[in-house]
């Protein structure tokens, strides 16, 4: 089964198609990064403007990759949410569109199931496991009996991993993204800063907002001394912590769900400590561990086609009614 993808939730117009939830013809990503660079962050404004400039573009580009027709596709997918609202929109009714016209159909998926199943594409999903989501917008441990069953366990209180290393990479005068950044720096330098070890409890919840404030006034502090910041020492000491709580709670979910499988996910899964401690983590309980390549880390439409294929599995299916919705539940499948 051959599903056309479309992604453009946030800052990246995508298209993919799929087969079989695991093999990927042909993916094209457009990044506006260099657009909203100069802003420090995304303007969404801008970013579905750029979509509407990017998307048939970015689908006659992704048939021609594949060497396909449209006739050769069997059904289609698109993230329906959560996102920015007006980026959303392109892609949903670029999907709608292509469904109507050729009559194929129409697969709604959540962006956080797309970037889970971004793994698919790596090694077949072994259940039960369980998947750290860690992205620009989310923070989350979802636990999987089966295929297409997510049960949430745990998720930040406040800002998203992602996020508080864009906001203290800002702080740090680095450029955006800050992950990327960030994740360069602190390999030069030494764990030699105070910070807290964040909301370091028994539960799965995550907290990143304590953190983030204590690089912060440490910036402001030193600044005010008249101090220079020895930038790679903060980017590890900073990097030490992010690693070691998310590190901590996903053991321990592991264990006391007995999984096979670890998954990671999402933007922030590029980053190279967090990828060497959760895989050492792994041999140590001898849990199998898979993380997608950095290209199916960011987002982009070949995780929304894996995604698809086992949400036309279980039967999903949406008509020309689908909105966008900038907020929703991955547990409230539609
Ligand atoms: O998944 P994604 O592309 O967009 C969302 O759905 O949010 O994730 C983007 C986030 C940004 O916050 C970016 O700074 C972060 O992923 N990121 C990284 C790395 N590469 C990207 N964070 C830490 N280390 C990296 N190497
Ligand atoms: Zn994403």
């Amino acid at each position: 089964m051959n599903i056309l993808a479309i992604e453009s939730s946030c800052d990246e117009t995508s298209m993919s198609i799929i087969k079989d939830g695991h093999t990927d013809l042909g993916t094209v990503i457009l990044s506006q990064i260099d657009i909203h660079k100069m802003y420090g962050g995304v303007v969404p404004e801008i970013a579905s403007r750029s979509h509407v400039e990017s998307i048939t573009i970015v689908l006659e580009e992704v048939l021609t990759k594949a060497s396909m027709k449209i006739d050769d596709i069997d059904a289609i997918a698109v993230t329906y949410g959560p996102g920015l609202i007006g980026s959303l929109l392109v892609g949903l009714i670029a999907a709608k569109t292509i469904a109507y016209i050729y009559n194929k159909p129409l697969i709604p998926v959540h962006h956080i199931a797309g970037h889970i199943y971004a793994n698919n594409l790596v090694n077949r999903l072994e259940f039960p496991l369980i998947a750290l989501v860690i992205s620009g917008g989310h923070t989350e441990l979802i636990y999987m009996k089966e295929d297409y069953s997510f049960e949430k366990i745990g998720g930040t209180l406040d800002d998203a991993v992602g996020e508080c290393y864009d906001k203290v990479a800002r702080v740090m005068d680095l450029s955006y993204p800050g992950g990327p950044s960030i994740d360069k720096l602190a390999k030069q330098g030494n764990d030699t800063y105070k910070l807290p070890l964040p909301l370091n409890d028994s539960s799965y919840d995550f907290s990143f907002s304590g953190l983030k404030s204590a690089v912060i006034n440490l910036v402001h502090n030193e600044e005010q001394r008249g101090n220079k910041i020895k930038k790679e020492d903060l980017a590890c000491s900073f990097q030490n912590r992010v690693v070691d709580i998310l590190t901590k709670k996903t053991v321990k979910a592991l264990k006391e769900y007995d999984v096979k499988n670890l998954i990671v996910a999402g933007g922030v899964a590029a980053n190279s400590a967090i990828r060497n401690s959760l895989e050492n983590a792994c041999k140590q309980h001898g849990i199998s561990f898979t993380v997608p390549p950095i290209l199916y880390c960011t987002d982009n439409a070949a995780m929304i086609g894996a995604a698809g294929y086992f949400a036309y599995k279980k039967g999903i299916r949406a008509d020309l009614n689908l909105n966008a919705q900038a907020n929703c539940n991955l547990e409230d499948l539609l």
